[in-house]
């Protein structure tokens, strides 16, 4: 696991069960409509590979980079689109994939975004959601896992870019942050 991590808090046969478990809840809801998949780039890109292939229903996909944190562990609140949607979303059933929800400061930016935009419907789904770091409310249709706030990398989640590639969300080590 290598000394910067203190533990796995969701192996690799978890997060695959909490995908196959979103995207059953996904297909039965979306069934008869199509679907666009907006990724929040880069900490949602493996929870999208794995979620768009677990569906079973054809979606079309765009990703937005948009960032918060820096290098830092604490969301600043302040969001920067590093790269916009590549397509219109007016008339289409947009659903927002993160990777986690910690503040909910970028999602909640984020939906106000989206929303001006006329889409048919919007909702999000997020492979982790932090329930005790929350500062805004949000109404969030697909949690994958509600986990403690604790700082996590891993499938995608980094600490100043690194550890985006384990295969499990792990903790990171104290003395690597303080
Ligand atoms: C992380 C994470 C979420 C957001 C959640 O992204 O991927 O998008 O922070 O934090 P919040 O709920 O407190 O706003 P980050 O800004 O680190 O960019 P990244 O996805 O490129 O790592
Ligand atoms: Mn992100
Ligand atoms: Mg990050």
């Amino acid at each position: 696991m290598g000394p910067d991590l203190e533990r796995v808090l969701l192996g690799q046969s978890e997060l695959a069960e909490g995908i196959a478990r979103l995207a059953a809840e996904i297909d039965a809801d979306y069934n008869g409509r199509e679907l666009l998949l907006v990724g929040v780039l880069k900490g949602a890109v493996m929870v999208m590979a794995d979620l768009s292939r677990a569906l079973h229903r054809p979606a079309t996909m765009d990703w937005m980079a948009i960032s918060s944190y820096g290098a830092g562990t604490k969301s600043s609140g302040v969001v920067r689109i590093l790269k916009d949607l590549d397509a219109d979303i007016a008339g289409q059933h947009v659903l927002v994939v993160e990777d986690i929800i910690d503040s909910g400061l970028t999602l909640s930016w984020l939906l106000s975004n989206l929303r001006s935009r006329n889409p048919a419907s919007l909702e999000v789904c997020t492979l982790l959601r932090k329930p005790d770091a929350a500062k805004v409310e949000i109404d969030v249709k697909y949690v994958g896992f509600d986990i403690p706030n604790e700082f996590v990398v891993g499938y995608g989640l980094d600490f100043a870019e690194r550890f985006r590639n384990l295969p499990f969300i792990g903790t990171l080590a104290p003395h690597v942050y303080s």
